[in-house]
C-alpha cells in the first residue's frame, strides 16, 4: 500500500471548489498535487488557485494544469497541505529535509488551515531523531558551521535553496529541549530560519498499515 498516497488521498476530501491552496514540497506533497491535478480535470474541483511552496512543486502542478499564482497574489490562503519529516504528539513538527522549509514556513503561516499529510514512520516520541534543517545566508556559512558546533552542523552539499541561501543539518543534542536549541541556533545572524515548526499546523493525516487517523491541534 503507498501510504503517502492515502493520506494524500484524504486531504484532498478538505479541499473545497474556489480555494487559495498552498501546496507543499517532497514526495507525499507530490501525491496530493497528482490527485488535485486530476480532479480538476475531470471537473470534480473548480476554481482552485494554488501557490507553491518550491520551484519543483510549481514545476509538477503546472504540468498537470493547476493554475499556480505567486503569494503575494494569493495571501490569504485558506488551506495548505504538505508533508514533514518528523512529528510529535503536540503537532510540532520537523521539516526542510527536501529543502524548502522557508517557503513552507511562510505559505504554511499564510493559511487558515495547515494539513500535514504522512505516513506514520513520521511519527516520533521525540523530535530530533533525525536532523534539523537550518537554512542560513551563503555569507554566513562558513562562520555559522564553527559558531553552531555544539550542533553538528554539516553543510547539505553544494544545495542551494529557492531563496539562494544554503542548508545546514544539525543535531539537537539529545539533553536539550528543540525548542530551546533553536532559540540558540536564532540568535545567530545569518540564520534565516529552521525546519522547526512549532504551532503551524493544524492537523495531520496519518496514514498506517491499519487505516488512516488524524491528529488535531490542542486549543
Ligand atoms: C521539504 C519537506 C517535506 O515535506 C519533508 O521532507 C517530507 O518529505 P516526504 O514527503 O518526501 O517524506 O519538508 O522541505
Amino acid at each position: 500500500m503507498n501510504l503517502k498516497l492515502e493520506a494524500a488521498r484524504e486531504a484532498l476530501k478538505a479541499v473545497r471548489s474556489g480555494d487559495r491552496l498552498g501546496l507543499g514540497t517532497g514526495s507525499t506533497a507530490e501525491e496530493l498535487v497528482k490527485l488535485l491535478g486530476a480532479a480538476l480535470a475531470e471537473g470534480a474541483l473548480r476554481d482552485i488557485r494554488c501557490t507553491c511552496t518550491s520551484q519543483r512543486t510549481e514545476a509538477l502542478a503546472v504540468s498537470l494544469g493547476i493554475p499556480c499564482f505567486t503569494l503575494n497574489e494569493l495571501a490569504p490562503l485558506d488551506l495548505a497541505i504538505d508533508g514533514a519529516d518528523e512529528i510529535d504528539a503536540q503537532l510540532r513538527l520537523i521539516k526542510g529535509r527536501g529543502g524548502a522549509l522557508l517557503r513552507e514556513k511562510i505559505v504554511e503561516q499564510s493559511a487558515a488551515r495547515f494539513i500535514v499529510i504522512a505516513d506514520d514512520s513520521k511519527i516520533v516520541e521525540k523530535l530530533g531523531v533525525g536532523v534539523l534543517p537550518v537554512e542560513v545566508t551563503p555569507f554566513a556559512c562558513e562562520v555559522l558551521l564553527r559558531k553552531l558546533a555544539e550542533f553538528q552542523p554539516v553543510q547539505r552539499g553544494t544545495f542551494v535553496t529557492d531563496e539562494g541561501n544554503v542548508i545546514l543539518d544539525v543535531r539537537v543534542p539529545e539533553t536539550m529541549d528543540i525548542a530551546d536549541a533553536v532559540a540558540r541556533i536564532r540568535e545567530h545572524a545569518g540564520v534565516i530560519d529552521t525546519g522547526f515548526f512549532p504551532t503551524e499546523a493544524s492537523e495531520a493525516i496519518i496514514a498506517g498499515a491499519a487505516g488512516v487517523r488524524r491528529l488535531k491541534r490542542k486549543t
